[in-house]
């Protein structure tokens, strides 16, 4: 099987799918890897390295693509829906594509790529289950995220994060809240206690508190009837309107109090939840600073506005949607690995095969055949359920394009 690395085509995305280091894995089991001229360069990665480490390196995308039974994307269409249109014209019915694509907040273009008999891979679907968790791009990338975040709240603020005690006097440590403690925000709680920070954190999910207080962090309890928060795979189930109320009025109470806000609460493929309302801001001091990553579907704060960084009432307002780009090397590392080992657990004998029996395999496979594969998606299309062919085996092996 041929896998190819093309460069990403959306304008603010520096990562790779693949990088040097992760080839000799896919090699190892008889694969080949073909890479577009050029594709790692914005994530530190020359030419020359992948070549050193046995790929081929074509001039062209159209070479690229032709070259390829799998493509791997970091965006690929639905997660870059203007310029990732390009590629419709490349693809052949067959291709496989592996990649992001955000197929809750766009499942349209996944019925896009099924239409051209794309058989598609979306990674944001892998489920939280103990056996994919080395395959988790999501928990990846929220982890380069809650790191960054803090890093841009503390380049913001006017104060530093530290307690000192100086001879000029005494300067007090900067009051952090971090609201949802996921995987990116455990990951902020711990690089503000890093960097010297007085750190709380709330969660609608009360088992988390261990979590929070084993990073040093204070756990805030908010007065909830919350015993259900917890859904499917260890998110976070929708709040009541009442619960949202109680919550947004309480955290004004806290928020007030801090310097910095980092909010990070969200559940799959639904509107972020507000929790900071404009009240709560003007209720800061000015000079706070709130970081926003639920920015890009809509924001816990009623005043985010994605990718821009705005100042309300004196608040530095920030709603960055893709942090892991701005970290590119170490996210496209940890983005490499992620999808290496969703590769290696179909691949058997160099080929590629597709066992529907494995709920890894099925939960991802959003395209096939023509059709929207994922019956999640099918329902968030109105598509009805899902008639396979009866040709259609329960495990299918890909053998390798021969060209
Ligand atoms: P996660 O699902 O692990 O964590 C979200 C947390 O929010 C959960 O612990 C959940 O219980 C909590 N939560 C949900 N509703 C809540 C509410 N009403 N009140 C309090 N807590 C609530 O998600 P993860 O992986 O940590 O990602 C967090 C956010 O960061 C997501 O919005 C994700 O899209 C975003 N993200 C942003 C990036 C960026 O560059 N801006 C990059 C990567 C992730």
């Amino acid at each position: 099987m041929k896998v190819a690395v093309v460069h990403e085509t959306d304008p603010l995305e520096r990562r790779v799918a693949l990088i040097p280091a992760a080839i000799a894995s896919l090699t190892k089991v008889g694969w080949e890897v073909v890479v577009e001229t050029g594709a790692g360069e914005s994530a530190g990665f020359s030419d020359a390295d992948y070549q050193n480490k046995g790929a081929q390196i074509v001039d062209d995308r159209p070479a690229a693509f032709q070259a390829a039974d799998v493509i791997v994307q970091v965006r690929a269409l639905g997660a870059n829906l203007e310029a990732g249109r390009g590629d419709l014209e490349l693809f052949r019915a067959g291709q496989i594509v592996i990649g992001s694509c955000d197929p809750l907040g766009n499942p349209q273009a996944v019925q896009e790529l099924a239409d051209r008999g794309i058989t598609l891979f979306a990674l944001e679907l892998i489920p939280r289950i103990t056996r994919a968790q080395s395959m988790d791009v999501l928990s990846s990338m929220a982890t380069i995220a809650g790191y960054k975040a803090v890093l841009k709240a503390a380049d913001q603020l006017p104060k530093i994060f530290p307690m000192l005690m100086t001879a000029a006097g005494t300067l007090v440590a900067a009051k952090v809240l971090v609201i949802g403690a996921g995987v990116a925000g455990l990951q902020a709680i711990a690089s503000a206690r890093r960097l010297g920070a007085v750190v709380q954190a709330y969660d609608v999910r009360p088992v988390v508190k261990e979590q929070i207080e084993s990073l040093g962090a204070k756990f805030v309890e908010l007065k909830l009837d919350n015993a259900d928060a917890e859904g499917q795979g260890g998110y976070a189930k929708q709040l009541s309107d009442d619960q949202v109320k109680m919550q947004q009025a309480q955290l004004a109470d806290i928020i007030s109090e801090c310097d910095v806000c980092i909010s990070t609460a969200a559940i799959p493929g639904r509107p972020s939840p507000l929790l900071i309302t404009a009240d709560a801001v003007k209720r800061m001091r000015a000079g706070s600073v709130i970081v926003d990553l639920a920015a890009e579907r809509g924001g816990n704060c009623e005043l985010t506005q994605a990718d821009q960084s705005i100042i309300a009432e004196g608040v530095s307002i920030l709603g960055p949607t893709n942090l892991p780009s701005e970290v590119p090397q170490h996210a496209s590392q940890m983005f490499a690995k992620n999808l290496v080992n969703f590769l290696l657990n179909m691949s058997k004998e160099g080929e590629l095969e597709i066992d529907l029996e494995d709920e890894i395999v099925r939960n991802t496979l959003a395209a096939r055949d023509g059709q929207v594969h994922s019956q999640r998606l099918r329902d968030m299309l109105d598509l009805g359920p899902l008639v396979l062919s009866p040709t259609t085996p329960p495990v299918d092996h890909l053998a390798g394009n021969s060209e």
